[in-house]
């Protein structure tokens, strides 16, 4: 598989006789690493990269990124193949396992997930303390933390089968919080789950349906929601999975670290950014208006983004948004949605983005938020729910890396170091002697 020599890389202090000698570790794919873990023992630095941009937290065999390329693989499988191809429940199985099931192993693995889609009742209780206009994030982020609360037998971390449990509770109970976390906002009875649906279906249905009346399931929806789901499944080492990593390293039971998870994407950076596009688009309001907000988003001083732009890794078209789009088309025309306004701004505003020497010169490109909004607005899910649907998706990825993480004999708690810029040592000075 790996046909790189080992190779070494050997740093020299100038001004000093010291240098260390520092391993090169190869990938299966994708660029080299140094491994500098000798590097504070040999020559008594730390290495400095705010953001991480240029550091490789730990080994994983999960998503690769090609970020120059616009290649995204989960396990080895293209995302255009998985999207196309696969369904939610069956990429969820190839995250945690490895591998893609067989027939019974899907099969098994569909029946975990779906007996354990109900919460405890007492649980649900704990809705009632939020406010009614609370954002559903937020709801997300105390519930699922509580679960710890609610699920003593499987936080042993120590034990594998625990572990499966808890990664089929999360993965199952997941949806029936974030679409009651909906229901409450909006004053509407909770609906239980059905386990006779599939999983992008049940949680469609949790969230549309009403006890007075017949839930009818629109085949269009059903794909679109699934395959949003199967995009936002993982993208390796991003923020709010490093964050799921760092909780876990200390040994924290899983509903904490997807609880932490879910605050990390909340953010407008991070999954925040879909609710923020339909944002900008309404705020722009009219296509007359994009090149006065483009002017606003050059402009140095505005602090304005274009969002749904740009990325850390991507320096090419994010391969999701390319679906999303495709998706997004397809969407409205299955239900004969014609000149939706803010489809046709977004294409407007991509079209002058992409061929703008700002948005050329810094690579640039949409990302996988930027059509999702409008596919999700399409489908008839409110704005405050879009970052809560991405968590609903990424719990699958939080909970496969955790599980990798837990179960790296070489895991051990995650402790950046700092560069320290503040007072050296000084002596506490009195209240009535401080000038
Ligand atoms: N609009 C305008 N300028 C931008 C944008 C943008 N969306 N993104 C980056 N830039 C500029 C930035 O100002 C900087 O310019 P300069 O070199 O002149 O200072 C340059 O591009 C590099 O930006 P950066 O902030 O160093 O890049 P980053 O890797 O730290 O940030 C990002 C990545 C995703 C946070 C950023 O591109 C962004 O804020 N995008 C908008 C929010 C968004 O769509 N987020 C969703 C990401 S995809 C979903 C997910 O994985 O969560």
């Amino acid at each position: 598989m790996n046909d790189k020599a080992p190779g070494s890389l050997t740093v020299t202090l100038e001004g000093t006789n010291r240098s260390a000698t520092l391993p090169l570790k190869h990938g299966s794919i994708g660029p080299s690493v140094v491994d500098i873990r000798r590097l504070y023992n040999d020559l008594g630095v730390f290495t400095f990269d705010p953001g991480y941009g240029a550091t490789a937290s730990c080994e994983s065999r999960i998503t690769y990124i090609d970020g120059d390329e616009g290649v995204l693989l989960y396990r080895g499988y293209p995302i255009e193949q998985l999207a196309e191809k696969s369904h939610f429940i069956e990429v969820a199985y190839l995250l945690l396992n490895g591998e893609l099931p067989n027939a019974q192993q899907l099969a098994e693995f569909d029946r975990g997930v779906r007996y354990h889609t109900m919460i405890h009742e007492q649980l649900r209780r704990f809705f009632d303390g939020f406010r009614r206009d609370a954002h559903p994030m937020a709801v997300m982020c105390g519930v699922v933390g509580a679960m710890a609360a609610f699920y003593h037998d499987n936080l042993d971390i120590t034990d594998p089968r625990q572990r499966e449990i808890a990664a089929f509770r999360l993965i199952a109970k997941v949806p029936t919080i974030a679409a009651w976390a909906y229901k409450y906002s909006i004053g509407q009875p909770f609906m239980y789950p059905r386990n006779d649906l599939r999983y992008a279906d049940n949680f469609l249905y949790m969230l549309n349906a009403v006890p007075t009346e017949p839930w009818v399931n629109n085949p269009i929806l059903s794909r679109a929601m699934d395959r949003i789901l199967v995009l936002h499944a993982d993208h390796e080492q991003n923020a709010s999975t490093s964050t799921v990593r760092l909780a876990g390293s200390t040994g924290a039971n899983p509903f904490a670290c997807i609880a932490a998870g879910i605050a990390a994407l909340w953010g407008p950076a991070h999954g925040g950014a879909n609710e923020a596009v339909l944002k900008m688009l309404s705020e722009i309001g009219h296509p007359k208006n994009i090149p006065a907000f483009i002017a606003e988003v050059k402009d140095k001083n505005s602090h304005t983004r274009l969002m749904g732009f740009g990325h850390r890794v991507y320096k090419n078209f994010d391969p999701r948004a390319k679906i999303m789009k495709e998706t997004c088309h397809e969407v409205l025309g299955e239900l004969g949605i014609k000149n939706e306004p803010l489809l046709e701004m977004a294409m407007e505003l991509e079209r002058i983005a992409l061929s703008d020497e700002y948005f050329i010169s810094r690579k640039l490109y949409p990302n996988v938020d930027f059509y999702s909004g409008i596919i999700l607005k399409a489908m008839g899910i409110p704005t405050s729910m879009f970052t809560v649907l991405f968590a609903v998706a990424r719990t699958v990825g939080w909970i496969s890396q955790w599980k990798e993480m837990i179960e790296d004999p070489s895991q051990r708690i995650g402790r950046p170091r700092q560069l320290y810029t503040g007072p050296t040592r000084r002596d506490y000075i009195a209240l009535d002697a401080r000038p």
